[in-house]
């Protein structure tokens, strides 16, 4: 293997996708950015640190940028570029209530990445996401399918283990799917959903199905509540780098993320959370699969509510 992966952003979602990156050992090197002076020199020197005892050799470079562009030189012909750039949630907001600030902050860095790697395939993980990720769509003038976001793999690990909590069951055995945005048309899809390769509704009655359900689509609210201040990236992290990986190595695995849409499920000019194909390409392609008659209907409804949603971010 080898490469560059840049992660933009030294916060908790950053930092933490940077180490998971370079501990995969696949790259070459994983370039770390922030605005704040030092912190992501500091955090590469910090991880540098932890090869010898953690075994890998992919080197971490820091680098503190500017809203100018003073600082990008280091992230110059990255692979893949994941934008973490932005203000999380306070408790008590959503996702959505982050669109004027963010746009801002990512607008400026989807510029600046497009500008020093001409050629990379973007992961987008800002709030609100699936938004942010057609604003980075926007601002760097890449082909759609070398932008995409990170959202349906995060999702539907949080469904996986609410329901293996609830049954008492291995994570491994468990396999769900959500589709649609990563918010309030977040579409969680029951028929996906296995344990052991048998239906979800043979261990749990309906009830039990959309509490889980709902907990999943407030599943980022509930860590921001709990942790005060931020918001979750442990799983988050673990999701973006997983995506990174599947560029790098050309894996062609399907997994969910925010993909633009074209004509799958009837459903056009969106970027929504869909199952996709991922390569060195980006998204090779979306994958579309039968869902029942109430899955679709609310997948059509999620494309509707983003699309408005995203036309309103060209001007932000
Ligand atoms: C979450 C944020 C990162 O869902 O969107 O935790």
């Amino acid at each position: 293997m080898g490469g560059k992966v840049t992660v933009v952003g030294a916060g908790f979602y950053g930092s933490t996708t940077a180490l998971r990156l370079a501990e995969y050992d696949i790259f070459d090197t994983v370039v770390l950015t922030d605005i704040v002076e030092g912190k992501p020199e500091g955090l590469a020197l910090d991880m540098n640190q932890s090869r010898s005892i953690e075994g890998f050799e992919t080197k971490i470079i820091g680098s503190t940028t500017t809203a100018e562009g003073a600082g990008y030189e280091a992230t110059a012909n990255s692979d893949v570029v994941v934008i973490t750039a932005g203000l999380p949630r306070k408790p008590g907001m959503s996702r959505m209530d982050l669109i004027g600030v963010n746009a801002g902050i990512v607008r400026g860095v989807a510029e600046n990445i497009a500008k020093h790697s001409p050629n990379a395939v973007v992961i987008v993980v800002s709030n609100p996401l699936d938004e942010m990720t057609f604003l980075a769509q926007i601002a760097t003038g890449f082909p759609k399918n070398r932008v995409m976001g990170q959202a349906g793999m995060l999702d539907t690990a949080r469904f996986t283990n609410f329901v293996a909590e609830k049954l008492a069951v291995k994570v491994g055995v468990v396999k769900t799917l959500t589709l649609g945005s990563h918010g309030e048309t977040m579409v969680p899809i029951p028929s996906r959903c296995t344990v052991n390769g048998k239906a979800l509704s043979e261990f749990l009655s309906q009830t039990e199905i959309d509490e889980l359900v709902d907990r999943t689509r407030n599943g980022g609210a509930e860590v921001v509540a709990l942790l005060k201040t931020g918001s979750a990236y442990y799983a988050p992290s673990a999701a973006a780098a997983r995506m990174a990986k599947a560029v790098i190595e050309d894996s062609g695995v399907v997994m969910p993320v925010c993909a633009w849409v074209d004509g799958e499920y009837g459903i056009s000019g969106v970027y929504l959370g869909v199952e996709a194909q991922i390569g060195r390409s980006g998204v090779v392609k979306v994958v579309e699969s039968a869902l029942t008659q109430s899955e679709l209907v609310a997948l059509k409804a999620a494309a509707q509510a983003v699309r408005a949603k995203q036309a309103d971010v060209q001007t932000l």
